[in-house]
């Protein structure tokens, strides 16, 4: 049974030798989106999917600096600041900490997924530029290194440094971050053949509005059912139990009030659920929501409900049904 415990990861433990270009002058990465929470688990599970995903393509230049000579699929909401753009601020944090601040660097960012969509975008991009810089300078350090960097993007997207979107992004599969301070991430086994379903509402839910909207004290009945969920969830990754995953992703901290910025959120849960959703919630902090299936059919059929009862409040959507992804970032030029 897959399982890997990835201590206490910080910058400091990153090697500082000179590194080498042993990856060429360019390359093009991809980084996968992610649903963070996964109903109960809020700021601490998380999973990437297959699709959709962004990326980066980043060259060697000859003068030192980073710049953004391009960014695609963004609406013209993203900055080609370097100082303001959060791929490029976590690979020069990346490139401080590894002693190369000297490096020259190009980056184009093809967003391929609605920015504030809580399908993780800007972790998804964070990711890939610092997947990208690290293979260009031949750096062979465990990629859960680059965590804290991709941290501290999210830190600036969203005013909270949260790993629920990164850690999966980065590691690719089922993550739990047990802790925050230290820093303890444990990749997490799961069934094979489950099924996820996503849609995208098209409406703006930006994450740093969504968490200010959360309670910030709660009470004794609600946290205990909240952490017999949690445990459930991960009890029924490890033993494989599809039905134990399903009746633990209910969430009583988050989702009540989350909801409301989601149109018809409950309608759109009865639809998933009617259709055989193993279960359904809000994919981190929304509009998407996710249901999972045990076959491609049905979360197939689950979009199409979806997309249509959106479709008929004259809500546009957009959909992609994935297994989990359990690569993470990969080159793919
Ligand atoms: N755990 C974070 C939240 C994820 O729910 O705010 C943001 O995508």
């Amino acid at each position: 049974m897959e399982q890997e415990i990835l201590h206490n990861t910080s910058s400091s433990q990153i090697k500082t030798s000179p590194l080498r270009g042993l990856g060429g002058d360019s390359i093009h990465v991809f980084a996968p989106a992610t649903v963070a929470n996964v109903v109960c688990g809020f700021d601490v599970l998380g999973f990437a999917v297959n699709e959709p995903g962004d990326e980066v393509i980043m060259r060697l230049t000859d003068k030192p600096g980073i710049t953004i000579s391009k960014i695609t699929g963004d609406d013209g909401r993203l900055p080609l600041d370097p100082a303001r753009n959060t791929v490029s601020v976590s690979v020069q944090h990346y490139l401080e900490s590894v002693g190369r601040p000297d490096v020259g660097l190009d980056i184009e960012l093809h967003k391929k997924m609605p920015i504030g969509s809580g399908l993780g975008s800007s972790s998804a991009s964070t990711v890939a530029g610092l997947f990208a810089v690290k293979t260009l300078l031949g750096d062979d350090t465990d990629v859960a290194k680059l965590l804290p960097f991709a941290m501290k993007g999210e830190e600036m997207a969203c005013g909270h440094g949260h790993a629920d979107n990164v850690a999966p992004a980065l590691l690719g599969g089922f993550v739990l971050i047990r802790s925050y301070e230290p820093l303890d991430v444990i990749r997490l086994p799961h069934p094979k053949d489950l099924y996820c379903a996503i849609v995208f509402p098209d409406v703006d839910v930006p994450t740093r509005e969504a968490r200010q909207i959360i309670r910030k004290q709660i009470n004794m009945k609600d946290a205990v059912t909240q952490w017999g969920n949690i445990a459930g969830l991960v009890s029924g990754l490890f033993m494989q139990d599809v039905d134990l995953i399903g009746r633990s992703m209910q969430d009583v901290l988050v989702e009540p009030v989350r909801s409301i910025l989601i149109p018809d959120f409950y309608k759109l849960r009865e639809l998933a659920m009617n259709a055989g959703a193993v279960g359904f919630g809000i994919s981190g902090s929304g509009p998407s929501v996710f249901a999972f299936a045990r076959h491609e059919d049905t979360a197939r059929q689950i979009t199409q409900l979806l997309q249509r009862h959106l479709t008929a409040l004259k809500i546009g959507s957009f959909a992609y049904v994935s297994t989990i992804n359990d690569a993470g970032p990969r080159v793919i030029g």
